[in-house]
């Protein structure tokens, strides 16, 4: 694939996740209410925010078409976090643990890919995967679950993610 198709991708999947993302907390935000546990969501979606302002600010720079999916995974990632949410503390970071798991594995493959043509944006996603390991992290201190029930939600999660990720590279 030529390389400035790739870059185009990456800038349109890359701000449809972090749009996803914001969906989520949000999504998760609005059931809620242990203060401790909302104030650490509410940090990660500040740091969500960062992102998505970055990659807005690319695809303008780029001139890149942003998906037209953009709608779906909106409503898709803010149902995901109300859902997450209702299930309990557990499934909430389990959800966050799952996505951020995909997340860095596609930002770090971006970087790799980046490498000696793009250093910029190469920065960029290693920047950004770092970040996402930190959510990823903290999510885990919450005992995401070894139970059947919660592995099989943090599986499906990283199923529907990726499946979104390839969606969105391509329309
Ligand atoms: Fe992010
Ligand atoms: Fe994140």
């Amino acid at each position: 694939m030529k390389t400035r198709k790739k870059i185009e991708e990456i800038i349109r999947v890359d701000l449809a996740g972090e749009k996803g993302a914001i969906g989520i907390y949000k999504g998760q935000l609005a059931i809620i209410k242990n203060k401790s546990l909302s104030l650490e969501i509410r940090n990660m979606l500040k740091k969500e925010e960062e992102h998505y302002r970055k990659f807005s600010e690319l695809l303008v720079k780029y001139r890149v078409r942003p998906t037209i999916l953009d709608p779906i995974w909106e409503k898709g990632a803010f149902g995901l976090g109300l859902l997450s949410a209702i299930l309990g503390k557990k499934a909430t970071m389990a959800c966050t643990e799952a996505v951020e798991e995909v997340i860095i594995d596609h930002y770090e493959n971006q970087a790799k890919y980046l490498k000696g043509k793009d250093n910029y944006l190469e920065k960029i996603t290693k920047k950004f995967a770092d970040d996402e390991k930190d959510h990823m992290l903290q999510a885990k201190n919450y005992d995401t679950g070894s139970d059947v029930f919660h592995k099989v939600f943090k599986l499906s999660v990283k199923s529907l993610s990726k499946f979104a990720i390839k969606l969105s590279e391509k329309i």
